[in-house]
């Protein structure tokens, strides 16, 4: 940035990486919440007006009112691969670019998703707090007995980059891989990851473990409703990484409560940060709070890349991963001359 130039002023509205802060700080003007609490909406709605660009994160609703109070933004730039709570359409009709940090953090919610769907199946949580509770306990035969996950079957629903990369892990656990998604995976993909495609209802009627990787719209809301639980194997393990409202979350609990399916492990609710009461009380069930993509490297890596969005963005450049490429084509007609 050429000595003198005016910095474009830009909100960031909770603590993130110091180095992305520092980037970012580089270039633009910046009103930065440094905190790890949520700005209340009326201040947040304040805050934004006149700023060219803001750096949000998945909590946080980018709609009308939003937008309205930001008239002058040329970008939004969130924190994470999702963007559901982001009326992308409407930044799209009012030239508003929205930035996405996808494919740092498919490995990181990768792990997380084995982690728990080790844990579900081997009963980790419940293990856990019965040495907590300091409750007597010795080992015997039938002590506590998980299921097995060599040569058993995952189905897993949505085959994007984080649905892929937790097939490719099934094989260390010697795993048949059956997968569901909108358009067939290409021919080498299957192969290359041994994975055979389903309709949603027979892969869910075939799988022993179930893994939600999809992304949460009109079409996905409530996927996994009481039907579908009711199609599961009795002995079979859903996890969800995705986003909560995927899953009816009540008619999750009665399937867990009544044994209809074996097990469950939880990173995303429907009411987040809220957690349905039913699974609070429910042993058959690993909660843990929205830690997919939590790693050093992979919140730092998505700092980056969420502050290249934005100061790309505000100086009038094409973001790195920008979720609506038509926004940009229609703020840089082609020279048609
Ligand atoms: C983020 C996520 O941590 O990337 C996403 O969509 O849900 C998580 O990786 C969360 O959005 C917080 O910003």
């Amino acid at each position: 940035m050429t000595t003198g130039a005016v910095r474009p002023d830009v909100l960031v509205i909770r603590r993130i990486p110091d180095p992305a802060i520092e980037r970012i700080v580089e270039r633009c003007k910046l009103d930065y919440q440094d905190s790890p609490d949520p700005i209340p909406r009326d201040e947040l709605l304040a805050r934004v007006k006149g700023t060219l660009g803001v750096l949000v994160q998945s909590s946080e609703r980018i709609d009308e009112e939003f937008l309205a109070a930001g008239p002058e933004l040329r970008v939004v730039s969130t924190y994470g691969v999702g963007y559901d709570h982001i009326d992308v359409a409407l930044c799209t009709t009012r030239g508003v670019l929205v930035g996405n940090t996808p494919e740092v953090l498919t490995e990181a919610t990768a792990e997380l998703t084995w982690a728990l769907i080790l844990a579900a199946a081997r009963r980790l949580g419940e293990g856990e707090r019965l040495i907590r509770s300091r409750e007597p306990w010795h080992v015997w035969p039938l002590f506590m007995l998980g299921v097995g996950l060599n040569g058993k079957t995952l189905g897993v629903v949505g085959f994007g980059r984080i649905g892929r990369s937790v097939a490719r892990r099934a094989e260390a656990f010697g795993r048949r891989v059956l997968y569901h998604t909108r358009r067939r995976a290409p021919s080498e993909v299957e192969e290359a990851l041994g994975a055979q495609y389903r309709d949603l209802d027979r892969l869910l009627s075939e799988s022993d473990v179930v893994t939600l990787h999809v992304s949460l719209g009109p079409q996905t809301r409530h996927w996994i409703d009481e039907r579908r639980l009711a199609s599961m194997k009795p002995t079979a393990v859903l996890v969800n990484a995705s986003r909560g409202p995927v899953v009816d979350e009540a008619a999750l609990v009665e399937a867990l409560k009544e044994g209809r399916i074996l097990a469950a492990g939880l990173d995303v609710f429907e009411q987040e940060p809220e957690v349905h009461p039913g699974l609070l009380g429910l042993e058959n069930v690993v909660l843990t709070p929205h830690i997919g993509s939590a790693t050093v490297e992979t919140r730092t890596a998505m700092g980056m890349l969420a502050a290249e969005n934005l100061i790309e963005g505000v100086e009038g450049r094409r973001p790195p991963c920008l979720v609506n490429p038509e926004a940009w084509e229609a703020l840089t007609p082609r020279d048609t001359g």
